[in-house]
Order: C-alpha cells, then structure tokens, then sequence
C-alpha cells in the first residue's frame, strides 16, 4: 500500500473520531500523557519531544542506578544538561513500557505521578539476531512530579528506581555482561 493511502486513511480515522465527539483529555489523563510522552521521546530518540514534556528546571534523579553501574552519583539539574544526556545514554532500540499509571494531586496545585517502566534495551550484538543476549531488560520503578506551565502539564522532576534486570548488560555499555545471566 503506497504511504498517502495510509495517510488518508489515518486523517479519516482522526477527522472521524472529532466528529462523533471524543472530549478533551481530563487532568489525569494529560498528565499521563505527558509521561508517556516522556519516555516515547526516549524511544524515538527526540531530544525536543523530551524538551515539550518537561520544564526548564527538570531534576533528574537516578541516583538508585549507582548500585548496577549506570546514572549519575548526584541528580542531574537542568533540561540543557539532562535531555541530551539520557538521549546519548540509549544509543540503542529501546521500547518503553509503561504499567500502574497513578495519579495524585499535591496541595501545590502539583501532580505526582508513578508507573512501573518495563524498559527493554535492544542491540544486535550476537547471532541469530532473536538470541537473547541482544536484550536487556530493566523493570523500574518512576516518581514524578508534574506541573502545568502554558496550559500544559511538564514534568519538572523525574526519579527512578531500578527493580530487577535481566539480560546481556554489555548492551547498556556495561562491564561484565555474560550472556543470560542477571545482572545482581
Ligand atoms: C508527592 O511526591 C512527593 C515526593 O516527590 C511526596 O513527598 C509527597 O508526599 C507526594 N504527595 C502525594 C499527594 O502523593
């Protein structure tokens, strides 16, 4: 099938939906959006979708990661230093997913916002290309908070928690990957 008829297909659909009255999204849903936004940017490796979804003073706290040799020892501060470096940090396919979304509202008028993020790290490093040794996968666990800036909701604060892993550690640039065996 060529791509314009895909397109048109896809603006039916989309004009469609509009005309039979699907409503704007609720708070909670554009908050979860935006952290779903947040980590599609990772996957699709778009620093300025990482920017659209987080403020100028995002925090960046991964400093639970020490323990299995990734992250940075302090929170990372500021959106100039941390949209570059967590999209040069997964050089490779990634496929982010997302679990448990909740929603909480603070009295700040901020929304903290968790998941579980089964996040799947993929490189052909090894033959066939289905061995399993070319995936690396971390179960985490992620804490932000939200706040609306220009009528939208940004994450100015993001903290994540390593849960398990399992799979060839040498995909995420670290030392010591053998094979199938977890990584403690
Ligand atoms: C929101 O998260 C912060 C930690 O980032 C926590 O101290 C606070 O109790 C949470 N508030 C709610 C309502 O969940």
């Amino acid at each position: 099938m060529k791509l314009s008829h895909v397109l048109a297909s896809t603006s039916l659909f989309l004009s469609r939906t509009h005309a039979i009255g699907v409503g704007l999204p609720t708070t909670r849903e554009a908050i979860i959006d935006t952290l779903l936004t947040f980590y599609r940017s990772l996957d699709l490796k778009s620093e300025s979708l990482l920017r659209s979804t987080t403020t100028s003073d995002l925090v960046f706290d991964g400093t639970a990661f020490a323990s299995i040799g990734v992250g940075a020892p302090e929170p990372l501060v500021g959106q100039d230093v941390i949209a570059p470096a967590l999209i040069a940090s997964l050089p490779m396919t990634t496929s982010h997913n997302l679990a448990n979304l909740h929603v909480s509202f603070t009295s700040d008028g901020k929304a903290n916002v968790t998941a579980y993020v089964l996040a799947y790290h993929y490189k052909k490093i090894a033959q066939p290309a289905e061995s399993s040794r070319n995936v690396y996968l971390m179960s985490n666990w992620v804490e932000g908070v939200a706040r609306r800036e220009g009528g939208v909701w940004k994450l100015e604060r993001v903290k994540l928690e390593p849960f398990f892993q399992s799979g060839n550690a040498e995909i995420m640039g670290l030392e010591g990957g053998e094979g199938d065996e977890a990584v403690a």
